[in-house]
């Protein structure tokens, strides 16, 4: 295992961007009028940056990442969020932990929604700067053999009212599964499925 990279959840670019967290489009991307969505799973929660705007936004959110390092990051970032005034009442909003989806989604209860941020594409990596590429360096090495579609599908199962999934604008959906909606950025969009019952 390499040396331990983490994010730190209480800088100020990173507080800021809390402050603001209903101006973020994954907050829209899971806004419903019709349903009530009060508990999240992150299923691949990578450094849980998403995951916490979801619990800044005051979602419940159960965060899982499989690769050990990651998780071991994530933990680190979610030990320190909850000891500073900004990020405290969100991390206490958040779980972390170190699991593979497709075993925890199999066993777990159904929960409200569930959200997937796939690997960074090709494009959206070339997009990216050094920093941020080196923060993500450890999660890259599976990005073209994860059965994504295969947990989409699951995930499907398991949630009451959406399934959110993060892709880069122009990429096609995860295993060409057309969405019941999406959530269009500049760059990067939000597929929302509905359950398969
Ligand atoms: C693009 S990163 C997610 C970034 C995250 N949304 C954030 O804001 O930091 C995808 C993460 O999902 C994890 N992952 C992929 N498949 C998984 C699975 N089956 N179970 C749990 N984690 C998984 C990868 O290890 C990686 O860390």
């Amino acid at each position: 295992m390499g040396e331990l990279i983490t994010l730190d959840y209480t800088s100020p670019a990173m507080v800021r961007r809390l402050q603001r967290v209903h101006q973020e489009l994954i907050i829209k991307a899971f806004k419903s009028k019709v349903v009530p969505i009060l508990r999240i799973i992150d299923a691949t929660a990578g450094y849980g940056v998403d995951g916490l705007l979801l619990a800044q936004a005051g979602y419940q959110v159960t965060l899982i990442e499989k690769r050990p390092a990651v998780a071991k990051a994530l933990q680190t970032s979610h030990q320190a969020g909850l000891l500073h005034p900004d990020t405290q009442a969100a991390c206490q909003r958040m779980t972390c932990l170190l699991a593979d989806s497709f075993d925890y989604l199999s066993t777990c209860d159904q929960v409200d929604a569930i959200y997937l941020d796939p690997m960074f594409s090709t494009q959206e990596k070339n997009r990216l700067g050094p920093r941020k590429m080196q923060l993500i360096h450890q999660t890259l090495e599976d990005t073209e053999t994860e059965n994504y579609a295969g947990l989409l599908a699951l995930a499907q199962k398991k949630a009451k009212h959406w399934v959110v999934v993060k892709r880069p604008r122009k990429a096609p959906p995860i295993g060409e599964m057309k969405p019941h909606s999406q959530i269009l950025g500049r760059t990067i969009r939000f597929d929302r499925y509905i359950p398969l019952t």
